[in-house]
């Protein structure tokens, strides 16, 4: 039998949608926090096999997701092309920043990136020996724009401020770093995908401040490279993707990017998606992840809403954006039996 998200990438309409959800590896789960305060720190985490191996299982055991996906970041692809990376506790992410061409011109490309992702490799092959064998292996990357984002500040900011001045002031050099990450995603995702990655994500978080042509340009063109560059190297490879707060850009974005799966984040209702987004293909998503705090009745009525909105075509249940660390584990398992009521209902 097949697995279940691949039968929803390939577009097939299942009773139940198959479930998985963003970051479901993280600190709301207690074991997780173990696992993390063992190896010391995130990064250490990340670069570490057997414990990110071991954290990418954990809520694959808890709750029986129908997939897992590789416990990386977005922002080891930059660190590989030589940035320097750190996380502030409480924070988040900080990077040498790269806003000079002599700054650009010191980052690496090509088969270098894998000296330092080798072992985020080798915890996709200790994971797809040591998956159920009904669970699919997601691996992902950033998408240019958003990892650029990064890069350029040097930290996360709330309206990429940064990126958009560069690209204003000196547009040779920003396109320069887009295609620079373009090209080292392909590599970085071709590798996932040859130590067993069954899908792949692209993760473009920030596409939403992308306008007109810029968003053509820096959101969709360079998904659309990377996904036709993937599955020329793996005819049949599944691709995801992401462009977080597209809004109508949303529309037609399955055709344009040649990507099997949208995923939608929740500013969107499930109903247009339905309507709009759905006719081109898979969608994923897209119940706000503030439910996994609060529960309750909302909880089980939106998750209900989600499904049944999108129950006439290809779903991936999954939430909105990624669940933050104050959700209750609890609020999860109700998601999870509330999605699958239908199927409990009917056996
Ligand atoms: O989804 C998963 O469980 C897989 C692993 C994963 C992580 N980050 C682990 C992580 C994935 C797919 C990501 C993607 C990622 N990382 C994105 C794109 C998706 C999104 O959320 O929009 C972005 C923008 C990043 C960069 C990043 N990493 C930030 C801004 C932060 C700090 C914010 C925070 O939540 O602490 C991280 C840290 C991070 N990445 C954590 C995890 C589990 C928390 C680290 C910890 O344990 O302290």
């Amino acid at each position: 039998m097949t697995k279940t998200i691949l039968r929803a990438l390939a577009g097939e309409t299942l009773p139940t949608p198959p479930i998985w959800m963003m970051r479901q590896a993280g600190r709301y789960l207690p074991e997780y926090k173990a696992t993390r305060a063992e190896a010391g720190d995130f990064l250490s985490l990340c670069y570490n096999p057997e414990l990110a191996c071991e954290v990418t299982l954990q809520p694959i055991r808890r709750y029986g997701f129908d997939a897992a996906i590789l416990f990386a970041d977005i922002l080891l692809l930059p660190q590989a092309l030589g940035a320097d990376l750190w996380f502030v506790t409480g924070e988040g992410p900080r990077l040498s920043t790269i806003t000079t061409q002599d700054e650009f011109d010191r980052l690496g490309r090509g088969e270098m990136i894998h000296d330092t992702l080798n072992p985020i490799y080798e915890t996709v092959r200790r994971l797809r020996s040591a998956l159920p064998e009904e669970t699919t292996l997601i691996g992902f990357a950033g998408a240019p724009w958003t990892v650029a984002t990064y890069m350029i500040a040097g930290q996360g900011t709330k309206d990429q401020g940064p990126a958009h001045a560069l690209k204003a002031e000196n547009r040779a050099l920003f396109e320069a770093i887009i295609d620079r990450l373009t090209e080292s995603t392909v590599d970085y995702l071709d590798a996932q995908v040859k130590a067993g990655a069954e899908v792949v994500k692209i993760f473009d978080s920030w596409a939403g401040s992308l306008e007109g042509a810029d968003f053509d340009r820096y959101a969709l063109e360079p998904a659309r490279i990377i996904t036709a560059e993937l599955k020329a190297r793996h005819p049949g490879l599944p691709v995801i993707a992401f462009p977080r707060q597209a809004g109508e850009k949303y529309v037609g974005f399955h055709a344009a990017s040649g990507a099997d799966c949208v995923a939608l984040d929740d500013s969107v209702t499930p109903e247009w998606a339905a309507e709009h987004v759905q006719p081109g293909g898979c969608v994923q998503g897209n119940l706000a992840s503030s439910h996994m705090v609060t529960g309750g009745d909302a909880l089980v009525a939106e998750t209900r809403r989600v499904v049944e909105a999108f129950s006439k075509g290809p779903h991936i249940f999954n939430l909105g954006h990624g669940i933050t660390p104050d959700a209750n584990p609890e609020n999860v398992q109700l998601m999870i039996d509330t999605v699958r009521e239908k199927a409990h209902a009917a056996s």
